[in-house]
């Protein structure tokens, strides 16, 4: 019997990450030697305290269902911890608590838009986005974000596309995938626009606390903000548990109705025990965290000369997240061609910067959730290919 998918199922696309992850693993079971630059997964291990905190948490018998938006005193420490790092007061009932980041992004956009209406969207973006703009049949605006300005956006470009069909914004700063942060200046300008257009931002801050140039700045400290910004974040990337599913959305509290049905109707709660682990998160002893950072910025410098140091490519230092977008437009291959034959010949899993959108085209993703001595290796693998 053929299936027939309602076209709209059929609008799904996929992340490459995972796709490249299951080829660069069926070479790995022929024996091949693959260094894995493609998936965007901190390669540090959970801090202790925090699977100390889940263990005593199963032990005790905290197994069961949970309340649909999160454990109360997990929601009032990330309205603590959230609000602080945004100079914005908050409270437990602005905050919903989710397994992972990513079904806030899907709860977001099915909430607010449908057909006919306009989500203007960063280019390149982060895959899932599109993905579910086009499920549910909004059109996607895509925002060309420029390399000669770190992987801002330009003001007046972004001021001409907003119609009186634009009812969502999406920013992700830092950016994934190009590591670029944005200025209080760009926020100030979306959030002039967003009051006076009356639109609400989606800001996706997952990699908050990985900035290493500049400071952090979210849209959502912007007075007038708070009442139209959803914001995005979760403990995978800071605290090294993208395994564990814990997301959660800073939102206007009228929002957390509709939030908690989409969550009751698809997840019923966040699991409980992973819960106490977040707590514990946010409460122990940072050093584990800081030096993760730490890491992660001396990785950064150490992969963008080597990158340089390849003849035909070229690569900016990227301010935020753990990502270097390297233009490899000198290499007068597209980017999908050369990241397929770098990972099927050099044994470097990376991504091709086209599959984040039209922008992304002539530029590589590159993790550097890596150790440097895979960082080196594979740049060698690939000035080798390409010479
Ligand atoms: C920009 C961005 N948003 C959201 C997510 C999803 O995070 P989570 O694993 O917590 O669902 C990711 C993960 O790669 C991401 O890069």
């Amino acid at each position: 019997m053929m299936i027939r998918l309602h076209p709209r199922a059929q609008e799904l696309e996929t992340e490459s990450a995972f796709k490249v992850l299951q080829r660069a693993r069926q070479l790995e079971s022929k024996g091949k030697d693959i260094i894995h630059l493609e998936i965007g997964q901190p390669d540090f291990p959970t801090p202790a305290p925090i699977c100390d905190k889940a263990k005593e948490a199963i032990d005790q018998g905290h197994t069961g269902y949970g309340p649909t938006p999160g454990l109360p005193d997990l929601r009032a420490l990330i309205a603590d911890y959230a609000g602080r790092q945004r100079g914005v007061e908050l409270t437990g009932d602005e905050v919903i608590v989710t397994p992972g980041a990513k079904p806030l992004i899907y709860y977001s956009i099915s909430a607010l838009v449908g057909p006919g209406d306009e989500v203007i969207l960063p280019d390149p973006a982060f895959p899932t986005y599109p993905s579910v703009i086009k499920h549910v049949g909004a059109e996607i605006v895509p925002l060309p974000l420029k390399e000669e300005t770190g992987f801002r956006f330009d003001p007046d470009e972004f001021l001409a596309k907003i119609t009186p069909k634009t009812r969502l914004v999406f920013l992700n700063s830092p950016h994934n995938p190009t590591g670029g942060v944005l200025t209080q200046e760009d926020l100030e300008i979306v959030a002039k626009a967003a009051i006076e257009n009356d639109f609400v931002v989606v800001s996706d801050e997952i990699y908050s606390r990985l900035v290493y140039d500049g400071k952090f700045c979210s849209i959502l400290s912007i007075p007038g903000m708070k009442e139209r910004t959803i914001v995005i974040d979760g403990f995978s990337k800071t605290y090294s548990m993208t395994g564990w599913r814990l997301g959660y959305a800073l939102l206007p509290s009228e929002l957390l109705p509709t939030f908690e049905l989409y969550s009751v109707n698809i997840v019923s709660c966040v699991s409980t025990f992973s819960q106490y682990g977040a707590m514990e998160a946010l409460t122990m002893d940072q050093t584990p965290i800081t030096e993760m950072v730490n890491e992660f910025q001396s990785r950064r410098d150490l992969l963008v000369e080597h990158l340089n140091a390849i003849p035909s490519i070229t690569c900016q230092i990227p301010k935020g997240a753990f990502y270097a977008f390297a233009n490899i437009t000198q290499t007068g291959k597209t980017s999908q061609q050369l990241a397929e034959e770098l990972l099927e010949h050099a044994g470097v899993a990376l991504l091709n910067g086209g599959s984040f959108g039209e922008a992304g085209e002539g530029f590589l993703r590159f993790s550097y959730a890596n150790s440097k001595e895979n960082l080196i290796e594979a740049c060698k693998r690939i000035r080798s290919y390409l010479s």
